[in-house]
């Protein structure tokens, strides 16, 4: 998708992280931008400092983990803006544990917004794209945990080896339909953002129990804490995604010699081997 001036974006989880970088890079290029997130300050805040940059940046609080939510997203996008050409379903939470540990409040809920929001993304807005029938992009956000294999994030790893599936099986849709809809999977290394920090949106009903969890679990939490803290800064991410909707690249990867970019080169191995898991995690 070459022209974004005055074309419209919708970013889920765009009151953090890497979901705020790309609003912003978007709204560089002259986009129209819908900004939901389920944190309503964070949110409101992150549309205050869009509009004082200049941007046109209309939020809405929508949780991604419902269908009707991410229906009235769509509803609103059309309200304010009366298109859309930009879907980044973005919104994401990290929990940790062995498989067997992790609850079933945890699995849940990583999966309910990581998976679903994705598949409530991609059912309320696909059909709007393909009735406009002019070139659009959807961005799906992975990870590099999608295309490797970690110990102890059994519900995230497979959330977004999930998502890859998922927007593999669209794009090859959406080629069979000749649609002029191009499709990216963002596959994010270490990146510095408060994805360390998603107990902050865990909803009521799956709150963990008090005192301490399982201590694989507060291990690798605390790891994923330190890890994220020292990572890139997401507005690395956000030049890769805009570039990824302009030259219509499907898969964005960490780069070369990145230690998750091994893991996936010695994955790929493993799995052309048919040879057993080499190593989880990063290949330093
Ligand atoms: N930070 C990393 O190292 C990294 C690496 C790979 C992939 N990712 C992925 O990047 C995406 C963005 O995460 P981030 O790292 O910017 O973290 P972040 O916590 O800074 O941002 C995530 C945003 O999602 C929102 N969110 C959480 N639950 C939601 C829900 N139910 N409905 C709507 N919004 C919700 C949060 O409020 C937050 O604003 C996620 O999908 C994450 O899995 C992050």
């Amino acid at each position: 998708m070459k022209e974004l001036r005055d074309k419209v974006a919708v970013i889920t989880g765009a009151a953090s992280g890497i979901g705020r970088a790309t609003a912003r890079r978007l709204g560089a290029q002259g986009m129209k931008l819908v900004v939901a997130d389920v944190e309503g300050t964070a949110l409101q805040e992150t549309a205050h400092d869009l509009r004082r940059s200049g941007f046109e940046a209309h939020p809405v609080v929508a949780d991604v983990t419902q269908a009707d939510a991410v229906q009235g997203l769509a509803r609103e996008t059309l309200d304010s803006f009366g298109a859309v050409h930009v879907v980044f379903n973005n919104a994401g939470v990290f929990a940790g544990g062995t498989a067997w540990e992790t609850t079933l409040a945890d699995y849940e809920w990583v999966l309910g917004v990581n998976l679903w929001g994705v598949i409530h993304g991609l059912r309320s807005f696909v059909p709007i794209l393909l009735e406009q029938g002019e070139p659009a992009h959807v961005v799906n956000t992975a990870s590099m945990a999608a295309v490797t294999s970690a110990p102890l994030s059994g519900a995230y790893v497979m959330s977004k080896h999930a998502v890859l599936a998922l927007s593999e099986s669209l794009y090859h849709e959406l080629r069979m339909k000749q649609a002029p809809i191009g499709v990216s999977v963002i596959c994010p290394e270490l990146i510095a953002t408060g994805i360390g920090r998603s107990e902050r949106n865990r909803p009521v009903h799956l709150k963990r129990s008090d005192g301490p969890q399982p201590a694989e679990t507060e291990m690798v939490e605390d790891a994923i804490r330190t890890a994220t803290a020292g990572g890139a800064d997401p507005d690395v991410i956000a030049q890769r995604t805009l570039e990824a909707i302009r030259e219509d690249r499907f898969y964005v990867l960490a780069p070369e010699g990145d230690p998750w970019r091994r893991a996936c080169d010695l994955r790929l191995e493993d799995l052309r081997l048919a040879r057993n898991p080499s190593q989880g995690g990063p290949v330093q």
